[in-house]
């Protein structure tokens, strides 16, 4: 199976849905209403995703929750041939922004994807996410956790959520707080909001963009990224299963590709969008034709733009070449 590298996967997104409901069933909290017949998770719209996506998180009540949908969700990535991959974790989730309390989460997520590693496992890394749509100040309290914690494991700061709410530029002082503590900076846009929102993403001055997909619109701020070298976490299974696009050849990541941008493909929440990576590149492969060569650079890409440092990077350099 070929090695891969993925940039942009949500913890709480990654869970099972039969691990949510066993931490549900443990804890009596009633969710059933988020569930299909079938035992996967339902939504209908984007707005509807994040409701269930934040109602599933309620049952991650404690670091050693946290621990173990850890190793769940390495366990999943593992499976798909992840060596590296970088997740989304956020201080509201994890203790409710306060700091003490996310230490403790922290801890307990390093130290479960410490000992997978240890084994062999995917190597992870953490990135800080604030959320859109809790506000300024929660995502202020969320950079100064990312900062007290930022190193060799915390490596980046980003912002997810809903695209619609806000200004991008009113949270320009949690980005200025997370680079000024050596984090790399990435951010959700161009998922739901146009090409601006792609400009506005670039003024916080992140080196990566959480899909970016709608670049493709504005065809200057195609060759603008191209030229400026800033990579997309593409999540095609994600866009199309939200509706973004009807099908895998409309997706843009083609043409993007094509015109030169820096293009990498993650899951984003593979379970809430049943796909695995091992999906995404067998669908990729279907719809542009792309070879096992493409993939390699894909993933060679999205290990030059990961946020580890440089030991780590030849660590899994040797494991992506050694195939
Ligand atoms: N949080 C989890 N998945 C997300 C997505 N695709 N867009 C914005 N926020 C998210
Ligand atoms: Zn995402």
């Amino acid at each position: 199976m070929t090695p891969k590298v993925e940039l942009h996967l949500h913890l709480e997104g990654a869970a099972p849905p039969a691990f949510v409901r066993g931490l549900a069933r443990e804890k009596s909290i009633d969710i059933s209403g988020i569930f299909d017949a079938r035992g996967d998770y339902a939504f209908t719209d984007f707005r509807h995703f994040l409701a269930v996506y934040e109602a599933a998180t309620s049952v991650l009540t404690t670091p050693a929750d946290y621990a173990r949908l850890t190793r769940a969700v390495l366990e999943e990535s593992a499976a798909a041939g992840i060596v590296y991959s970088e997740c989304f974790l956020s201080p509201d989730f994890c203790g409710g922004g306060d700091l003490a309390a996310w230490v403790d989460y922290l801890s307990a997520i390093r130290e479960a994807a410490e000992a997978v590693a240890r084994a062999g496992g995917p190597v992870l890394r953490g990135i800080v996410t604030c959320i859109r749509h809790f506000g300024v100040a929660r995502a202020k309290a969320a950079a100064r956790c990312a900062a007290e914690t930022a190193g060799d494991w915390l490596t980046g700061f980003g912002i997810a959520g809903d695209e619609a709410a806000g200004r991008l530029h009113d949270f320009a002082w949690a980005f200025d707080c997370a680079r000024e503590a050596g984090l790399g900076l990435t951010a959700h846009a161009g998922e739901w909001q146009g090409p601006a929102e792609v400009r506005e993403a670039l003024k916080l001055g992140v080196s990566r963009i959480g899909h970016g997909v709608r670049a493709i619109e504005d065809p200057a701020l195609v060759e603008h990224l191209a030229e400026r070298g800033t990579v997309l976490e593409v999540c095609p299974g994600s866009n199309i299963a939200l509706g973004l696009y009807p099908d895998w050849r409309a997706h843009p990541i083609g043409p993007l590709r094509a015109r030169g941008v820096k293009v990498t493909v993650s899951t984003d929440d593979p379970p809430f969008f049943r796909t695995t990576l091992v999906r995404e590149y067998q669908r990729l492969a279907e719809a542009f034709d792309w070879d096992e060569g493409v993939f390699s650079e894909l993933n060679r890409t999205a290990l030059a733009a990961a946020f580890c440092d440089r030991a780590t990077r030849d660590r899994v350099a040797a494991r992506l070449e050694a195939r």
